[in-house]
Parts: structure tokens; sequence; C-alpha cells
């Protein structure tokens, strides 16, 4: 187990899905934990009472990591309850399949804001405290689709290679002021985002199962962990990697 202990972390998108568990995991590593939602405020509040009747700390935080306003308001929030945020996790984001030809800009826009435009705005705003300690650290959660470039996700993977990209380029960055960026790329997974699409056992979940060698959809359960070890200072000489956490897949 990791220790995050004195360690004030702000999760992305934890209302639900693989957020909500790498928001438990980081309390159970010993962070306080920001737990940012956009829409669903009861998930994101029943991730928090979990992690408080669990003995951590746990405050939930509306926003869109679209919208800088929002962003700088989740910042404050997190300020005022636990001190300066030392991890950000990068989860938050919108995953839509079509093919080329159903293609709108209006998806692409929605994709865009939050999948790159967001985590490029919360690590804006991670950077401009002032006050970070040595023991700072981002994780964004990308896909291992970066890698096996399934059909009918052109927009969202190009979004989750673009974030690929500047977890890189934060890294060096960042790196002067000891801030380690690194990301994690899971596999196609059973989550409420992708149960609300009616993936786990449809033919397309089959066909990524077939292309997984450990066999099976990855659950939430799998990432929390991993980021817990990025986010610590076991990782401490780990910056700029884009780990695959995926079963083999990619
Ligand atoms: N599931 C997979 O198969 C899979 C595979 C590879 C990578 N991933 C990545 O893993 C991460 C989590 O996926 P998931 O399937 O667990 O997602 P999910 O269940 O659909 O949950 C998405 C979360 O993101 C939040 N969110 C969406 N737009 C937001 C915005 N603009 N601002 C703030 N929060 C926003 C949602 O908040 P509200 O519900 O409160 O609106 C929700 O908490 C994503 O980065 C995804 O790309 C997933």
């Amino acid at each position: 187990m990791s220790d995050l202990k004195n360690r004030t972390a702000l999760v992305t998108g934890a209302s639900k899905g693989i957020g909500a568990h790498l928001a438990s995991a980081l309390a159970a590593a010993g962070a306080a934990v920001v737990v940012n939602y956009r829409t669903d405020a009861a998930g994101a509040q029943r991730v928090v009472d979990d992690i408080v009747a669990a003995g951590g700390q746990a405050l939930a935080v509306q926003g869109d990591v679209g919208q800088r306003a929002d962003v700088e308001a989740m910042f404050t929030a997190a300020r005022n309850a636990f001190g300066p945020v030392d991890i950000l996790v990068n989860n938050a984001a919108v995953v839509a399949f079509a093919p080329l030809s159903a293609l709108t800009e209006e998806d692409f826009h929605r994709q865009v804001d939050t999948n790159v435009l967001g985590p490029l705005l919360t690590m804006q705003a991670f950077a401009a405290q002032d006050d970070l300690g040595r023991s700072a650290s981002i994780v964004n959660i990308s896909t291992a689709g970066t890698s096996t470039h399934p059909p009918f996700s052109s927009v969202y993977v190009a979004t989750k290679s673009a974030l690929n990209s500047a977890t890189r380029v934060a890294a060096r960055e960042l790196a002067p002021r000891g801030v380690r960026v690194n990301a994690v790329a899971p596999s196609a997974s059973d989550t409420d985002g992708t149960r609300a699409m009616g993936f786990p056992g449809s033919p397309a979940a089959e066909a990524a199962v077939a292309e997984i060698p450990l066999g099976r959809l990855g659950v939430p359960e799998d990432y929390g962990q991993v980021v817990a070890f990025l986010a610590s200072d076991a990782a401490r000489w780990i910056t700029g990697e884009v780990l695959f956490v995926s079963g083999g897949q990619r």
C-alpha cells in the first residue's frame, strides 16, 4: 500500500466509475481527497460518505474541467478545506464512439474540451500553486486505445493521444520544480460509463476482450493501487511515463 499521508489529492470525474475508485484508493492510502463531479452530486456524495465512513477525509466539489473559472474554484475549495493540492488525477472524460461518417463539430468540441482542455487547465492551476511541495505529482488517465486504435474512436482516441503528449511535455516543463507527471492507460473496462453505453456483454466488448491477453475487461479496482503508487514517493524517479495498465492490451 502506498503512503499518501498528509497529502491532498484532487480527482476529476470522481462521482462514478474509475474516478470514484481512484478517490477511494487515494483516501485509503492516507490522502485527503477532493471528489470532483460535473452533474452527479449524489454519486460524488456517496464517494465522500464512504471515504469518511472508512476514517478518511473527503469533499465533493462540482465543476466542469473544461471551464477555467470552475477549475480555479475547485482548487480554491480544495485549498480552503485541506491546503494545497499535492496530487492531481485527471480522470474526467467524455467517451463517445462513432464512425467517421457521423462525426460532428459539436461532438469533437465536447470531447476535446473535457479530455484535452480540461487536463491542461487543471495542470495549469496545479502548477500555479506557488507553495507546492517537492512530492507533487500528476497522473493523467489515458487509454490503451492510443496503441490499439479501435475503429469508431477517432475523436476519443485522438484526445487521449493528445493527453499522452501533454503528459510528456508537462513532465519536462515541471520537472525543475520536482513535479512528476505520468499517465495510466487502462484497457476497455466495465464501469458506470461503459455500462450506460451497453458495452459489457456486447459484441464490441467480446472483440475487446479477445485483444486483452489476460482475457477480461478491466474493472475500476484494477487501477487504484497503480495510481496511488505513481502519486507516491515510491515512484520518485518516474516521470513522463505512459503506463499501460491493461491486462496486456496494447
Ligand atoms: N471505461 C473504459 O473502458 C475506459 C478505458 C480506457 C480509459 N478510460 C478512461 O478512464 C476514465 C474514467 O472512465 P469511466 O468509464 O470510469 O468514466 P464514467 O464512468 O463515464 O465517469 C466519467 C466521470 O467523468 C465526469 N465528467 C465528465 N465530464 C466532465 C467534466 N467536463 N468535468 C468534470 N467531470 C466530468 C463524470 O461526472 P458526472 O457523472 O458527475 O457528470 C463522471 O464522474 C476516463 O478518462 C476514460 O477515458 C476508460
